[in-house]
Formats: C-alpha cells, sequence, structure tokens
C-alpha cells in the first residue's frame, strides 16, 4: 500500500503546504507573506494573521497540484518546532482539525530536522552516514546525520544565527528585508577581498556571526552615505566572503573530526551562490560528495516537512491530538 501525506507548514512567514506519496514530492506549494517587507522584519502577529488567511487555499492548492483528495490521505503532518509561536499554532490547529475530521494519524515535524532532509528530495540522494550544514534565518548547525531520524548537533551558533549575519549587515547598508539574496545578487559583481571584516575565534564546531556586525557597523561608522553607495557590491561581497569562510572551516574541521564524507547544506542561506560555488569548489579540493537541495527546498517549505513525515510515518511515529507548538527546539 502507498503511504499518501498532507504536510503543512507555519513556523515563520511562508504558509506552506506538500503532499507526498511514498516520499515522493508530488506538489510543493508556498504563500509569502509580503506584508512584512514595510517593518524591516517578520512581525509575528501580522503573520500569524497571514496564515489564518492562506492556510485554507494553500492546502487546497497543494491537494489540486498532487492530484489527490482529502480522502486518499493516509496521515496528515505539521511543524512543530521551533518557530514563532503565533505562526505555528495555526498550522498545528489546521492539522488537528484535519485530521480529526478525517480520521487519520497526525505527525509531528521538527522544522531543524526537516531542513536537513530536504536533501532526501534529490535524484540521487545522500547515503548515510553525512554532514549537514544547516543555515537559515534563525539557526546555523553541523549536524551528523547516521540515519533519517538518527540526527545530532554537533556544532551550532552561540549568538546570531548566518541568515540573520547577513539580514543585519544588509541592514546597515540600507538595504531592505530581507537582505540575504540581495547581498548575494550584489556580490555576485563585487570583489570579495576588497574590505576585510572580523573573523571570530570560537572553540570546537561552534559559530559566532555577532563581531561581525559590530565590525560592519564600525566601519560604515567611518564612513560617508556616498562611500557606501559607491562601494556597495564590493561591501556586499566582502561580507558575503566572510560569513562563507566562517562556514566553510568548521566544516572543513567537522569533516577531519568525524571522518565523514558526504557533505550537504540546507536552510535559506544554501540558497546562497557563493555558499554553493565554495562547497562545490571545497568538495572537489578535498574529495568530498557534496549535495545541495534543489532551490525550492532550500527556503522555507512544506516538502521538507513532507519527506520527514514520511520517514516517521514508517517508524510508527505519530502524535496524539494532544500536542502543542513549541517556539524553542
Ligand atoms: O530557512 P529560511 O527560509 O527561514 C528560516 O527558517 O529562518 O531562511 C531564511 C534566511 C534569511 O535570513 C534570508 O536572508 C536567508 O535565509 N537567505 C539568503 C539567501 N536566500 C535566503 N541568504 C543569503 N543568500 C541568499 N541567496
Ligand atoms: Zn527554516
Amino acid at each position: 500500500m502507498s503511504v499518501t501525506i498532507l504536510a503543512i507548514e507555519s513556523s515563520c512567514d511562508e504558509t506552506a503546504a506538500s503532499v507526498c506519496v511514498d516520499g515522493k514530492i508530488l506538489s510543493n506549494y508556498i504563500a509569502n507573506q509580503t506584508v512584512h517587507e514595510k517593518y524591516g522584519g517578520v512581525v509575528p502577529e501580522l503573520a500569524s494573521r497571514a496564515h489564518l488567511q492562506n492556510i485554507v487555499p494553500v492546502v487546497d492548492a497543494a491537494l489540486k497540484q498532487s492530484g489527490h483528495l482529502l480522502s486518499q490521505l493516509n496521515a496528515i503532518a505539521f511543524t512543530q518546532a521551533p518557530g514563532l509561536i503565533g505562526s505555528l499554532l495555526v498550522g498545528v490547529q489546521f492539522a488537528k482539525s484535519l485530521a480529526l475530521a478525517l480520521d487519520k494519524p497526525l505527525i509531528a515535524v521538527h522544522h531543524m530536522q526537516a531542513h536537513v532532509l530536504a536533501n532526501l528530495i534529490n535524484e540521487s540522494p545522500p547515503a548515510f552516514p553525512f554532514l549537514c550544514l544547516t543555515v537559515s534565518g534563525g539557526h546555523t548547525q553541523i549536524v551528523l546525520a547516521k540515519s533519517p531520524l538518527d540526527l545530532t548537533v554537533i556544532g551550532e551558533t552561540i549568538d546570531d544565527a548566518a541568515g540573520e549575519a547577513f539580514d543585519k549587515t544588509a541592514k546597515l547598508l540600507g538595504l531592505p528585508y530581507p537582505g540575504g539574496p540581495l547581498v548575494d545578487k550584489y556580490a555576485q559583481q563585487g570583489n570579495p577581498l576588497a574590505f576585510k571584516f572580523a573573523e571570530p575565534q570560537i572553540p570546537e564546531l561552534n559559530f559566532s556571526f555577532s563581531g561581525l556586525k559590530t565590525s560592519v557597523l564600525y566601519f560604515l561608522q567611518k564612513q560617508t552615505p556616498e562611500f557606501i553607495q559607491a562601494n556597495i557590491l564590493d561591501l556586499c561581497a566582502s561580507v558575503q566572503y566572510t560569513i562563507i569562510q566562517i562556514l566553510m572551516k568548521k566544516l572543513k574541521k567537522a569533516v577531519q573530526q568525524t571522518g565523514v564524507r558526504n557533505i550537504c547544506i540546507a536552510g535559506g542561506v544554501s540558497a546562497n551562490s557563493g555558499l554553493r560555488k565554495a562547497l562545490q569548489e571545497d568538495g572537489k579540493k578535498y574529495g568530498w560528495n557534496t549535495f545541495i537541495p534543489p532551490f525550492e527546498y532550500c527556503t522555507d517549505n512544506a516538502g521538507m516537512i513532507a519527506i520527514t513525515a514520511y520517514y516517521k510515518y514508517l517508524a510508527g511515529d505519530f502524535t496524539t491530538l494532544d500536542a502543542s507548538p513549541s517556539a524553542r527546539a
């Protein structure tokens, strides 16, 4: 018998739904919330309201795209943690109501585990064990994956996430939110060695990005707006270069420590063209097998929730109707 799962993701500012059959993603529908742009960041209250408006049409679209009916579902999955509590609540409550109405099992998924397993949505997925550098707006982790449900965080940020480093430095440069994709675009036309910013010395496999933000701030305070404007491409390229250096140095260290040579990246920042190139170049240089999820599965999406839920379904890992979301992991 085949296994058909509907998955819902609502942890931050994207309302998303996906249908997968036997681990194959048939639809991956995302409604981006543009309401936050004018505030320079996600406004939690507005995000919850937008989820409430989006959830029914998004689930409907994902089902239609997949060619499946509600009656064909074997389970309903949702993102349980971490995220904005009001945003999570909308997805959790919707999934619970649907499971109750259809009398189908419920599967709770951890958002960060799902980012890692997005790598399995691939024509030739990585073999286990693999290492995954998960870099998003809220997290920066190196994860050792021994099987789909056996993941261990072996390094993480002690302050800002890599995505925050992109967004906060972009803000200092006067760029609109979220700055990451724009820094990426400008960096492609700039000189990464034009300016030098502080790289932290953090023990083990952990990361820190708050020093970079301060280093960029102090540098910019000494410059005129005209200088910043005239050098925006080089500034973006240099900031991006520093972030990638910080990430890749720790990833190399993790490879040395674990001996694992299947290396993945995941999360919103894995959409960054400079990071993707750096991973491929280091892969060639050091003999790693490298993997990057297709673009649409890098930033927040429900396809990654669906694939994770599929493995949980196979393991019989279900939750109950009294499940509740959690803002923290
Ligand atoms: O995984 P994600 O969509 O949401 C979270 O779970 O946080 O990641 C969003 C983060 C934002 O900080 C955004 O600026 C960053 O990913 N991002 C990028 C790029 N695309 C998205 N950062 C750098 N370059 C990009 N191309
Ligand atoms: Zn995410």
